[in-house]
């Protein structure tokens, strides 16, 4: 019997849970008041619009080369957008995998430059947590030093994260008696502040949370969202259409998480 209530109980959740995945193109979002980060506003015809990303607009071979699909030229001391791995060459070899994941360092020259290729970061090859931690051998793993050798980490999804720091960098949860890492659920967002939406376990999108009093909990809807939080408190996967909260029908957000992750984890460690 109460095995049975549990299973409806547990059925009920999965079912209440308001999953998204698509993110709100700019070209949707009709109010400017919605209309920010990567949007830019147009006065002229009051249309929202996607801001054009300038890599020229970045003048340092660090804040370049961390911007995904920006590369810095050495010879040129220019930011752009990134062409090919082997149009670069650099002073210093890490500086090949931060253009793009696909790049490496090849042979130096008698110069002392060395020149970048295509190719993939064996995170094995590094043998202390300096060289290792970080360095992203595709677009779905990182390398990181834990008993005394660097191994790639799975992070295209909280729950095959088996690292607490990177865990806890990403939307994702540690628990540390299981060491195990597993999507956020909207019960472990304790503030009425924070209660808006937590990542699924594939980054994939969200579930919508909503406050009850006391926890907050899986959101069943969005009418009580208005014009002034339908767009801020979804994190952006439900507009204001002018008369009702509205799903998008922009794009996955897969990449752009992980795209941000890398970003930040490179800036922050
Ligand atoms: C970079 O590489 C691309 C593709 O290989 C090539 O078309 C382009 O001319 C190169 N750009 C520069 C500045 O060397
Ligand atoms: C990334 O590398 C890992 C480990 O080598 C591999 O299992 C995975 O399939 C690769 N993912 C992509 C997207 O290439
Ligand atoms: C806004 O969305 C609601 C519900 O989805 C729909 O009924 C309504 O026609 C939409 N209004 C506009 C102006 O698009």
């Amino acid at each position: 019997m109460n095995r049975q209530i549990l299973l409806i109980a547990l059925i009920s959740i999965s079912l209440q849970a308001l999953s998204v995945t698509n993110k709100c193109e700019c070209t949707e979002l009709v109010q400017q008041a919605d209309c920010t980060s990567d949007c830019t506003w147009s006065t002229t015809d009051s249309t929202c619009n996607a801001k054009t990303s300038d890599c020229t607009t970045l003048t340092s071979q660090s804040s370049c080369d961390l911007v995904n699909g920006c590369a810095w030229t050495d010879s040129t001391s220019k930011c752009d957008a990134f062409t090919a791995c082997s149009n670069y060459s650099v002073t210093v070899a890490d500086q090949c995998n931060q253009k793009d994941s696909t790049c490496v360092s090849g042979t130096s020259n008698s110069d002392g430059t060395i020149p970048c290729q295509t190719g993939s970061i064996t995170c094995s090859t590094f043998t202390s947590s300096t060289d290792c931690n970080f360095k992203v051998p595709n677009s779905t793993s990182k390398c990181y030093y834990t008993n005394n050798q660097c191994s790639s980490i799975d992070v295209s999804k909280c729950s095959t994260i088996t690292v607490q720091e990177i865990c806890e960098f990403l939307p994702c949860k540690w628990t540390s008696s299981s060491n195990t890492c597993a999507a956020q659920t909207c019960s472990d967002l304790a503030s009425t502040a924070n209660c808006k939406t937590v990542s699924l376990d594939d980054f994939s999108g969200v579930n919508i949370c909503t406050w009850s009093g006391q926890a907050c909990t899986d959101a069943v809807d969005v009418t009580a969202l208005s014009s002034t939080n339908c767009y801020s408190s979804t994190s952006g996967y439900y507009y204001w259409n002018g008369s009702a909260c509205t799903e998008c029908s922009g794009s996955s957000s897969y990449s752009y998480v992980l795209a941000f992750i890398g970003f930040i984890m490179m800036v922050m460690f």
